[in-house]
Order: C-alpha cells, then sequence, then structure tokens
C-alpha cells in the first residue's frame, strides 16, 4: 500500500480539529469532502492576487484567465479529456446538467426513448424527467439486482435491442450502494444503437482514476466538492457534440465550447480551488503512487500523476472498505445495502449504507453525530434506488462513507460507537 496517510493527513487542517474533546470524524464524504492547504492557498492567491473578471486587457484580468486556462487543463489531464476546451465548469453537476439537458433535447424529438438507471442519484434522472415531460419522451428504466446489487448486462442489453432509446443517463458509481458500474460495457451497448449516453460519475471520481476516452461516453460529469475541491461542477463532453449542441447562452457571450455553457460569471476562486486540488493529487502521485506510474504507458506529466494517484487511493480505500464492512456484518440486525464479499471489493467505492432491524436510520446518525462522528441517513437523493429497495417509509439507510484521509482508527472507533447505537 502506497500510501502514507500520515502525511496526507497532515495536509487537510480540518480533519485536526475536535469539539469537546472529541475529534471530528468525517463519514459524511460522499455529500461532500474537505480540502487541503492547496486548495485554501491557491483560493485565497487568486482572490487577493488576481481577482478580475474574464477577458480584459489588464493584469488582473490576464492572471485571472491563466488561472482558469489552468484549470481546465489540469481537470483535462484528470479525467484524460482530448483538450481543456471539453472541459466544462459550473456551479455543480445538477446545474450543468439541467442545463446541458436542454441543448441535448434539441437533438431528440416527441416520442423518442431515453434511458434512466434506478441506482442513480436524482442530479442524474431529475433534469432528464423534467425534458421527458417537456419534449412528449418516453422513458425506460434499468432496474439493478436486489440480491447483487448491480445491474444485469443481459437485461441492459434487452433494453436498447429494439434501437428505440435516443439517450442514455446512466450512473458510474452509487451514492447508496456503492456499486462502480461497468460504464464502459453500457456504453458499447448504447452506442451500437446510436444512442449518446451522459454519464453521472459525480461518486466514481473520488474513488479511483477516470478516463473519459477508456470509457468511451458522449458526456461525464463531476463534482470537485465530492474530491477534495471546493463547490463546483465539471461537465466533459466530447468535443465535437459540445460544438454542435447549441447552448443556452447570452448573445455576447462565447459561441466556441467550453464558453458558450459557461454561462455568466463562473466562480473564478472555485476553479482556482479545483486547480488546487489536482495540484495535491498530482503530488500524490509523484511521491507515493511510483509503482502505478507503469500500468499509464500513454500517460506522462500531471496526467500520469493524477492517475497514479486515483489508483494509490483505491487501493488503500479497500482497505477502509473490508474493515468496515466486516465490522457491520458482526453487529446484530445489521443488513448492508451493497456488494459485500471481500472478492468483489474492487467493484464498489468505500460508501456503504445499511439499515438495521427495528431501528430507525436517522436516530444512529443522530447517536453518532453526538459522538462527532458524520454519517448521513435517509435517501441521499438515491430516491429510485431507496424506493426499488421498498426503504423509503422506514426512513432509508445510515451511509458511512470513508474517503483516502480516514484512517482504520477511525473506522473502529465508528464500529465501536455503532455498538451502542441499539
Ligand atoms: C451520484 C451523484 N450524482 C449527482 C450528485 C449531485 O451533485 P451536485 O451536488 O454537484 O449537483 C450527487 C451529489 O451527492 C451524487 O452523489
Amino acid at each position: 500500500m502506497a500510501l502514507n496517510i500520515n502525511t496526507i493527513r497532515a495536509q487537510f487542517p480540518a480533519l485536526s480539529l475536535s469539539d469537546d474533546g472529541k475529534a471530528r470524524i468525517y463519514l459524511d464524504n460522499p455529500g461532500g469532502t474537505q480540502v487541503p492547504r492547496q486548495v485554501l492557498e491557491r483560493m485565497e492567491r487568486y482572490l487577493i492576487h488576481t481577482n478580475a473578471n474574464h477577458g480584459g486587457p489588464f493584469r488582473t484580468s490576464i492572471e485571472s484567465d491563466k488561472v482558469l486556462e489552468e484549470a481546465h487543463q489540469a481537470m483535462a489531464d484528470f479525467l484524460n479529456a482530448n483538450s481543456a476546451n471539453e472541459i466544462v465548469f459550473g456551479a455543480n453537476m445538477t446545474s450543468l446538467t439541467f442545463a446541458v439537458s436542454r441543448s441535448i433535447g434539441r437533438l431528440l424529438k416527441r416520442r423518442d426513448t431515453i434511458l434512466l438507471t434506478r441506482m442513480d442519484h436524482d442530479g442524474n434522472v431529475g433534469p432528464w424527467l423534467h425534458l421527458a415531460e417537456d419534449l412528449g419522451l418516453k422513458v425506460r428504466w434499468l432496474d439493478f439486482d436486489l440480491e447483487t446489487y448491480e445491474y444485469d448486462p443481459v437485461q441492459a442489453a434487452d433494453l436498447f435491442r429494439d434501437g428505440a432509446v435516443k439517450l442514455a443517463a446512466i450512473n458510474y458509481a452509487s451514492n447508496c450502494l456503492g456499486t462502480i458500474n461497468n460504464v464502459k460495457a453500457l456504453t458499447e451497448i448504447a452506442h451500437q444503437s446510436e444512442a449518446l449516453v451522459f454519464v453521472d460519475a459525480v461518486q466514481y471520481v473520488p474513488h479511483g482514476p477516470t478516463d473519459v476516452q477508456d470509457v468511451g461516453c458522449d458526456f461525464l460529469v463531476c463534482s470537485p466538492y465530492k474530491f477534495f475541491g471546493p463547490h463546483q461542477g465539471v461537465l466533459w463532453g466530447k468535443a465535437e457534440l459540445l460544438e454542435k449542441l447549441e447552448a443556452y447562452k447570452v448573445r455576447p457571450a462565447d459561441n466556441t465550447a467550453p464558453g458558450k455553457f459557461e454561462t455568466g460569471t463562473q466562480l473564478h476562486e472555485g476553479q482556482a480551488g479545483t486547480l488546487g486540488v489536482l495540484e495535491y493529487l498530482e503530488k500524490i502521485g509523484e511521491t507515493m503512487g511510483a509503482e502505478y506510474h507503469g500500468l499509464f504507458p500513454d500517460f506522462c506529466g500531471r496526467r500520469k500523476n493524477l492517475h497514479a494517484a486515483m489508483l494509490a487511493i483505491q487501493d488503500y480505500e479497500q482497505t477502509l472498505s473490508k474493515r468496515l464492512i466486516a465490522g457491520l456484518q458482526n453487529l446484530s440486525g445489521v443488513d448492508v445495502k451493497g456488494i459485500s464479499n471481500q472478492n468483489d471489493f474492487s467493484r464498489r467505492v468505500p460508501t456503504v449504507s445499511f439499515t438495521v432491524k427495528n431501528q430507525n436510520p436517522e436516530e444512529i446518525a443522530n447517536k453518532l453525530a453526538a459522538e462527532n462522528i458524520y454519517v448521513w441517513h435517509g435517501h441521499n437523493y438515491a430516491l429510485e434506488a431507496i424506493r426499488q429497495m421498498g426503504l423509503e417509509e422506514s426512513g432509508g439507510v445510515v451511509r458511512i462513507g470513508p474517503v483516502h484521509y480516514n484512517t482504520i482508527e477511525e473506522i473502529d472507533r465508528t464500529l465501536e460507537v455503532l455498538k451502542t447505537c441499539w
């Protein structure tokens, strides 16, 4: 295992905080992560030295534009995009998806079919349901298997067989079940019937290397605040599609991508902070990712380091998943809602949802909160997944979501407190 957890934790000021003598244990990460110093420094530097609007001839605006360009290029390296012009920044994944879904809708016609997936967060469901209502589209659903917590590839292929599906909005990793879906295979199936593929990667990107060219999809969205950056969203789209789509924009704004989709004045300090988190991850790849570099022979420089960092993170996180899931399974009445066999952990992120017989998820989260342990409960916007599991009425699930800065000791402490919760 390559990660040096002490070196990592020292870079996140929030991780050393405690309240009333109780250390904070952040296991609320699927809802949003803490940030390393590089993010804070980048944001501060931006706001002190280069704070300006876009496109002016004076020093601050010129410097500001350089930061924005660098942030686009760094995100392109992180996602292995072909070009920085394929990276669109925005307020968050949901807002970007609402906006671009309107543009994509102009390629669809009445009675066309779109495919949505039951595991997904509503950010990749709601915008498409609105579009379907507005345009008179038909909606098809890909359900997941309630025993394996995965999609069945045969069932998926059946949904595309008649060629009716024109757009598939699918999810990479589930924010509820933790399953990593085979988005590459789903994309191949969808492309055989010439459907566009829009991937929600918000919950995958913090946990593994993301390669849009390898996945082969048409669009992919993620959120820097879920991968240790500021509150931002990022959309990647294939250059030719972004150029082709008509953007909902004001007339004086750019007519080319990414500017035509980055409406209004952007959160420049957020882009600076996103650059900061990518510098942090690049450093991890450089200093702790050497053993993974050989797995990315086609990449060099920052791109190689970023991808190596994410593999090092993925390996470390599997140790957390193992400890957490084994510990939960030892507690009476616990039902882990996701892949639980250790041999299959490469197909899950460490986000673990569970229910406890005759117990209310909110009460469990409250008891943990009283010990300064932060976890989420309820449906966490994975409305369809919670409904498919029949858990809406009973308050959903408790969700524990470690990331690479969490420790085995924090998992053990959480399990200790859980033992006293019911
Ligand atoms: C899988 C998934 N998709 C989309 C979103 C929405 O992201 P944002 O808050 O950036 O709109 C979330 C947020 O939790 C998520 O987990």
